[in-house]
């Protein structure tokens, strides 16, 4: 859910005969060289439709896959949830609506204000919504042509959105009752963020786009989850309940449409999967702002690495989790640019280790310091 500045380093033995068969048919002023894999992952600007125009086709081709393997991943709107099921019933007399609300503040009243910051931050991601549909839809192949297209894409990516989109009405609403929160502030920072946008280098590529996916839904699962138990710790059934709700059959489509493109296409998949390593992946809320603290995003992300919401050591066991679901170190029939990209996924494995020992000695070594968050009336919270 979050991206740390990891300097991929290491190059792989083929990296000097390494080059893209595709160029980007826009914006393509990069800062790298594409001819070399060796990557420092940190300054270029924009690229898109970086992915080759005939590989439209292999997403065509797949279209009758998805609809037996991925839409059915999707629950029927009259077996899903909502968000008033959850809440507070305003459809009950006055003072049993009040009564109802009286609990949820008490169960909300024993939650630390880190956790609640954590808490507030994962609202906001939620619900900067119209920024992920714009974002999916931007992708070669797979886009929704007409607003109401009848490709399965299509299909998916409203269907996903309606579902996500409760995430961020519930939690909101959550909050919001709580009184614990400056909903003023987080109201201005949704404000801002979805003016903002994201930036999270898939390129209009949606080989590259549905490797993002995987990993941010899975990211996703892992943090809520561990929110989930945190509340629960803290008295709040009900908040941990909320936190488990959906991400985990997200995360299983997008796993299983980048198995299906290493299936077709393995080397453009591991292509994907390499540039999407060496780009990292960045929260997609990297843009918050609520127009005072100008480094929030990254006090956020110091506040849910000390809570072990999310840290490097999951950024990394995401990683390896995938080297192994996908079974990366096996694929077999790659051209030589596959195989170079082959050797540079697997190869992260080694880092792993590092990046995680890097992660423990950072967190014994930061000075741990107080800051402000607008969110929860300025009160002040440990980094
Ligand atoms: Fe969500
Ligand atoms: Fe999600």
């Amino acid at each position: 859910m979050t991206s740390y500045a990891l300097a991929l380093t290491w190059t792989p033995s083929c990296a000097a005969q390494s080059h893209r068969h595709s160029k980007p048919r826009s914006q393509s002023a990069t800062l790298y060289s594409q001819t070399t894999i060796s990557a420092t992952a940190t300054l270029r600007t924009q690229k898109t439709h970086t992915m080759p125009q005939e590989k439209i086709e292999i997403f065509k081709s797949l279209e009758n896959w998805a609809s037996h393997n991925i839409l059915p991943l999707l629950k029927p709107v009259e077996e899903s949830w909502q968000p008033h099921d959850m809440l507070p019933d305003s459809s009950l007399p006055s003072d049993e609506f009040i009564d109802q609300v009286r609990a949820l503040r008490n169960r909300m009243a024993q939650l630390p204000d880190d956790y609640l910051v954590v808490l507030v931050g994962a609202m906001i991601t939620e619900e900067a919504l119209p920024t992920y549909q714009t974002w999916f839809n931007q992708h070669d192949g797979i886009e929704d042509e007409t607003g109401a297209s009848t490709s399965p894409w299509a299909k998916w990516s409203r269907s996903w959105t309606a579902e996500e989109n409760r995430h961020g009405d519930l939690l909101r609403t959550y909050l919001y009752l709580s009184g614990r929160v400056d909903m003023q502030m987080i109201e201005k920072t949704i404000h801002y963020l979805i003016a903002a946008g994201m930036d999270v280098k898939t390129e209009k590529n949606s080989y590259m786009g549905m490797v993002y996916t995987s990993f941010q839904e899975r990211a996703t699962f892992m943090t809520h989850g561990k929110m989930a138990r945190l509340a629960k710790e803290s008295g709040d059934p009900v908040l941990a309940r909320i936190l488990g709700a959906d991400e985990k059959r997200h995360e299983t489509a997008y796993v299983r449409i980048v198995e299906k493109l290493l299936e077709v296409d393995p080397t453009e998949a591991i292509i994907a999967i390499a540039k999407m390593m060496r780009n990292k992946i960045t929260m997609p809320s990297h843009m918050m702002h609520d127009g005072r603290d100008p480094h929030l995003y990254d006090h956020l992300k110091a506040v849910s690495q000390r809570l072990k919401v999310y840290s490097l050591a999951d950024y990394a066991d995401i990683m390896e989790f995938f080297i192994g679901r996908w079974r990366l170190d096996k694929i077999e029939g790659l051209t030589s640019e596959g195989r170079c990209a082959q050797e540079f996924v697997c190869g992260l494995v080694h880092l792993i280790k590092k990046w995680r020992e890097r992660a423990d000695e950072q967190a014994r070594t930061t000075e741990l310091r107080d800051v402000n968050f607008s969110w929860i009336f300025n009160k002040e919270v440990l980094l």
